[in-house]
């Protein structure tokens, strides 16, 4: 039977690695998940075959619970609400690891629940695995908890600074450090077991407390991988060679996820780790930093109806705000229209564009609108000059040139598209409000730009009704 969970676990091994190749394109993603979902369930039937379970009751009740939650989380959250369910989702993952080392640790230990005064033998390695997994999976539930209180609005958004605090964390984590070595070396000190547990859930509430909400994607895309690594640590707690590969795949594919998002943002790790990009940005409260003067035009949709009916090219720019008013669907119906007229229509994706990696991604292909459409922002932003119209939907950050120029704007250096290069540029959006790094956009009072006021989804189908009525 060993022998078969061990080659079952490796089975589901190769079948992660080919989903998360899988998942890298958005053409592919959909096996790549089906592959990952099938290895997961070798897995776990596997790891029900072992012999060390006991009792199944409580693992059905388990499975039960945990499935209900998640069904019903899963449907009820708006796509809108996924980075704090993700938050939430790998601070479960932290907090099972760190029950899970607990546990192992009180199994081990010959001398609970009644000191017996027996020699309590820990490996070396099994120790350091323990105190790794006590340390990273507290880490871990704790700040994704923070992570999520901040998105959900229950805890503040805004950039938490207190005295000494990067000395008073380093001061924790050295004594976690320490503690951990001396639990290795004295594995019967129980009391430091679980100081050391409540100094790590501590950490994690005081490293995440700092970050600004602004920066909190990505500080979840860091604590998905602290999961990662919790769960492999935890592997080697229970001698699991599939949770080993499984977490270690997680963690790499967390840190890649965090340096990706950093550098669309511009930002450095570490400037995101430590909190400290205290601008107005971070809150992303709506609060204007700047203030651009200028005059702004506006179009109503008849008027740009009569414009698109004469061009050859568009290029459309979805933001966050397509996401508020899912009006993915309402995009796609204009791409149709727009192409039945002759039209060649692109869309150009800002790598950080909407609140989590591949947003806009997934609302397009949710709407069924084409891969061959999409263009990463690389791809397309050498064609802005050659093209007849940009219609920015519900994005600001992503396409304020400020980005380029201003050095005192909190987004200089973060890549945009470069939207006002086109020969005009259509913006549509509610107000003149900023986006969520709380800046103005000097975009909206260029020669060549022109406001489509009005909520994504309801303006693009007047819109669209209009060319048809032309
Ligand atoms: P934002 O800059 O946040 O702008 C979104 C705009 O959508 C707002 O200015 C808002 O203007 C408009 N809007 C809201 N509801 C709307 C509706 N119903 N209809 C039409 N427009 C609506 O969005 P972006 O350009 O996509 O930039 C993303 C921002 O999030 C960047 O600052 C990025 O750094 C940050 N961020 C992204 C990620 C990832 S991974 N995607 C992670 C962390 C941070 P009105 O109120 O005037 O309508």
């Amino acid at each position: 039977m060993f022998i078969a969970i061990e080659i079952t676990y490796l089975v589901s091994s190769v079948l992660f690695i080919f989903g998360i190749k899988l998942l890298g394109s958005p053409k592919t993603a959909r096996k790549g998940n089906l592959y990952a979902a099938i290895g997961m369930l070798m897995a776990i039937v596997a790891t029900l075959l072992d012999q060390n379970v006991l009792t199944y009751e409580w693992i059905i009740i388990g499975i039960i619970v945990g499935s209900l939650i998640g069904t019903i989380l899963a449907i009820k959250i708006p796509m809108t609400g996924m980075p704090q369910m993700v938050g939430m989702l790998n601070g479960f993952g932290g907090g099972a690891s760190t029950l899970v080392a607990l546990a192992e640790y009180y199994k081990i230990n010959p001398n609970y629940p009644v000191d017996k005064g027996l020699p309590f033998l820990l490996p070396l390695d099994q120790g350091i695995a323990i105190v790794l997994s006590l340390l990273i999976g507290g880490v871990t539930f704790t700040g994704s908890m923070i992570a999520f209180g901040k998105l959900q609005g229950w805890v503040s958004g805004k950039v938490v600074k207190y005295p000494l605090q990067h000395p008073f964390n380093l001061l924790l984590l050295l004594a976690v450090i320490a503690g951990g070595a001396y639990v290795v070396i004295n594995p019967s000190a129980m009391g430091l077991v679980l100081l050391i547990t409540f100094v790590s859930l501590l950490l994690g509430v005081l490293l995440v407390l700092p970050i600004g909400g602004a920066d909190m994607p990505v500080a979840i895309s860091l604590l998905n991988s602290y999961s990662g690594i919790a769960g492999s640590t935890t592997g080697f707690v229970l001698g699991n060679n599939e949770l080993i590969i499984a977490g270690a795949l997680v963690g790499a594919s967390g840190i890649i996820l965090t340096l990706i998002m950093c550098r669309g943002m511009n930002r450095s790790l570490m400037n995101v780790v430590l909190g400290g990009w205290a601008s107005a940005g971070s809150g992303g409260t709506g609060t204007a930093t700047t203030s651009v003067k200028g005059d702004v035009k506006s179009i109503d949709s008849e008027e740009l109806a009569m414009l698109l009916d004469s061009v050859s090219s568009v290029v459309i720019v979805p933001g966050y705000g397509m996401a508020v008013a899912q009006a993915q669907h309402a995009v796609r119906d204009l791409v149709n229209v727009l192409e039945k007229k002759g039209v060649r229509v692109r869309f150009a994706i800002h790598p950080v564009a909407g609140r989590m990696p591949g947003h806009m991604n997934v609302l397009l292909a949710e709407a069924q609108v084409s891969y061959d459409k999409l263009f990463a922002m690389e791809d397309i932003n050498d064609d802005f000059p050659m093209t007849d119209v940009a219609i920015v939907i519900g994005a600001n950050d992503v396409v304020n040139p400020a980005a380029r120029h201003d050095q005192n704007s909190p987004i200089f250096g973060m890549p945009i598209l470069n939207v006002d290069y086109a020969k005009t540029v259509i913006i549509n959006k509610r107000s003149l409000n900023v986006g969520y790094a709380g800046i103005e956009n000097e975009l909206f009072f260029y020669p060549n730009s022109l406001m489509y006021f009005g909520d994504a989804k309801e303006a693009i189908t007047k819109l669209t009704n209009e060319i048809k009525n032309l």
